[in-house]
């Protein structure tokens, strides 16, 4: 990137005015004075009247998705997701891992695509948890066969083995590793129940924490986005 570009989306100012920062000799570059607003930084220490400049960074949030709302930034019918954030964040966001309408919990939203892949793409395999409120009680069969992974309508490849808490004879939780379309009310059909709510509680190790409540957002602290 050339140095006047850097300057300016680092502080904000336009590109004629960090021409002229450069050329009065308030910018340092690898810690040697310049005036040459044409150089290219290509990672090195960029100094203004001595205080570092940092291009802005990526930003990642959390959200509690309530129902009702589609994973979107823009839709002509529902409201999105993302309009739960105040407009001045909603710049250059998008979802990491959408949820159906009906389902609640946590988003990922995030302006870093290389980030979202790294949470989304299967060959990663990132574990992500549900808790799913049941229309029939859980047979021992059915957890198994989720256990061991099965066949979803119209498909070849059987589900990945998933992970299966009973928390009582309506709810389990449930952990997998894919993110196939509808993927969760899919597998439970396959086994003959109906899901009657969904709820995402984890995905990786970052918990939807319970303070958080539905429709809030919080932003993901730097463990929770090293951890993709
Ligand atoms: N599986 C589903 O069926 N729906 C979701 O929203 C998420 C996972």
């Amino acid at each position: 990137m050339r140095l006047d570009q850097f300057i300016a989306q680092s502080t904000g100012i336009s590109r004629k005015e960090a021409k002229k920062f450069i050329r009065q000799g308030r910018i340092m570059l690898a810690n040697r004075v310049t005036t040459n607003p044409a150089e290219r930084t290509q990672g090195q220490a960029v100094h203004l009247d001595g205080d570092p400049l940092a291009l802005p960074g990526h930003r990642y949030y959390m959200l509690h998705k309530p129902a009702g709302y589609v994973s979107a930034t823009e839709d002509k019918e529902h409201p999105t997701a993302v309009s739960l954030l105040p407009s001045e964040l909603r710049q250059g966001l998008h979802i990491a891992g959408r949820l159906d309408k009906d389902t609640t919990g946590l988003l990922l939203l995030t302006t870093d695509g290389q980030w979202s892949r790294r949470v989304t793409a299967p060959r990663y395999a990132v574990p992500k948890t549900y808790l799913v409120h049941l229309a029939e009680a859980i047979t021992s069969t059915a957890i198994q066969q989720l256990e061991t992974g099965l066949l979803l309508r119209g498909e070849t490849q059987p589900t990945a083995p998933a992970q299966v808490e009973l928390v009582n004879q309506h709810c389990i939780r449930l952990t997998i590793i894919e993110g196939r379309y509808h993927q969760v009310k899919r597998m439970l059909a396959a086994v003959g129940n109906r899901v009657e709510a969904l709820h995402r509680e984890k995905i990786g190790q970052i918990l939807l924490p319970k303070g958080l409540l539905a429709g809030k957002y919080c932003e993901l602290s730097p463990s929770d986005v090293s951890f993709f």
